[in-house]
Parts: structure tokens; sequence; C-alpha cells
């Protein structure tokens, strides 16, 4: 039974659902800088982006009205987990222009091994072309649905990193951690993008807190990041 206290509560979500500006109500948390950015100026030992990333931008900036590459400090912050985890075997799910895969990329030795996944041919193309110039580690570019067995049957287990960024369905989402989790090695992480911002993506990697332990970021286009740890 709910608590009056509780019902009170809920009468005034409803409200606010009914007379606030949809701006307003959608407002999601935004962070001024990302992780690797607040982190740096204290942690001197904390990996520098090489100068070519840090002058990147999203490679759509200024000639498309939606930006749908992640957003800098995104991909920064999956640079900086990767190269203190010494992470050799890494994974994009949703590749999009491959802003995200050439941090990656750097992030790995020659002995790396970077796996980017897309059902678009032509961006897993892209992506891999960008991830190259940046790495000496083997690109592989799998191309299919991010839950196509045959993609995954081609993705070695004992990943250190996987970043999921592609389907943002509820459904699809839950169906790509079942499909990915396994990937990744204990003590590994996987990263989710767009939990903030779209409800069914956060819904989704919250609805197991078995998995392990998540933290999630806000970002500065409120898209948000979550990591999940394998303990
Ligand atoms: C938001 S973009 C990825 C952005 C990229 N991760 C980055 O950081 O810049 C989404 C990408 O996922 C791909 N995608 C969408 N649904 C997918 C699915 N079910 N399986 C595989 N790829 C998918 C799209 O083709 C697109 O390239």
């Amino acid at each position: 039974m709910p608590t009056v206290r509780g019902l009170i509560f809920r009468g005034k979500l409803v409200r606010e659902a009914l007379t606030l500006p949809f701006a307003r109500l959608a407002a999601v948390p935004r962070s001024s800088c990302g992780l690797f950015e607040f982190l740096a100026p204290a942690l001197p030992d904390l990996p520098r982006l090489p100068a070519h990333l840090a002058a990147a931008t999203q490679p759509e900036l200024g000639h498309q009205v939606v930006v749908e590459s992640s957003e800098p400090e995104v991909a920064r912050t999956l640079y900086a987990l990767a190269v203190l985890g010494l992470a050799r075997r890494v994974v994009e799910v949703g590749v999009f222009r491959g802003f995200t895969s050439q941090h990656l990329a750097a992030a790995l030795g020659a002995d790396g091994d970077l796996h980017l996944v897309d059902l678009s041919a032509s961006a897993l193309e892209e992506a891999a072309g960008r991830a190259a110039v940046t790495t000496a580690a083997r690109v592989h570019k799998h191309h299919g649905r991010s839950t196509d067995p045959t993609v995954l049957a081609t993705v070695p287990g004992g990943c250190d990193l996987v970043f999921l960024d592609a389907d943002h369905t509820e459904r699809g989402v839950r169906a790509e951690l079942d499909a990915w989790w396994p990937k990744v090695r204990v003590g590994g992480i996987l990263a989710v993008h767009d939990t903030v911002n779209v409800p069914g993506v956060g819904r989704a990697v919250h609805a197991r807190p078995d998995r392990g332990p998540t933290l999630t970021l806000a970002t500065s286009r409120g898209s948000g990041l979550t990591l999940l740890r394998k303990t």
C-alpha cells in the first residue's frame, strides 16, 4: 500500500507532467566536462591524449544539424579506461563514423585487437579507416546486427572493454547486454552510451543489478555513460 506521503509525491509528479513545458520536464543532468578532463589536472599520472585526438572533433560537427557521434568526453573517458586497464581486447558495438573507435584504437598497442561491429557496411568502413590511422593494433570489422550470432561467434571472449552504442530500444539493449556481457573478462568493463537521455536504455542497463557495480556519468549533451564492472 502506498503511504499518504507517497501518494502526494506521485500527485505532484502527475501535476508537473501536465503543466510543465516539455523542455523542462525532460531536462536531464549534464556535465560541464567528462571524467577524464575533471580528473586530469588532479592526477598527473593519468594518461595524456595523443595531440591529434586532443584536437579531434566529431566528424559531422558543423556539417549536420544532429551530431550522432559520441561527445568527446565519452571517447576520452573510454580511452583513459582502456589505457589504465592495459586493455588488449576492446569492442565497440555501433561505430557510426568512428569518432570513439579512433580513441579506443589509440589506447591499444601493437599486440591489441579492436573489434568494430555495425549493421552499416559504410559506417564500418569509415570507422575502421579512422581507427587504423591511430594504432598499430589489429582492427577487425564485423558487419551485422549487434546480437547476430554470426557476429558474436567471431569476437573472442576475455574482452577488457566493450562499448555498446548501437540499438537504443530497451528490448534491444537488454538483448545486447545478454549477448555481450559474457564476452567481458572478470575485472573488465562494459560501457553503455545514452543511459540518461534515453530512458529505455537506462532501464535496460539497471534491470540486472546482480551483474555487478555500475557507475553512471552525466555528459555534456546529457546522453550519459554507464560503466558496468564485472566482478
Ligand atoms: C549512435 S551511433 C554510434 C556512435 C559511435 N559509437 C560514437 O561513439 O561516435 C549508432 C550506430 O549503431 C549502428 N546500429 C544501430 N542499430 C544497430 C544494431 N542493432 N546492430 C548493429 N549496429 C547498429 C548504426 O548503424 C550507427 O552506426
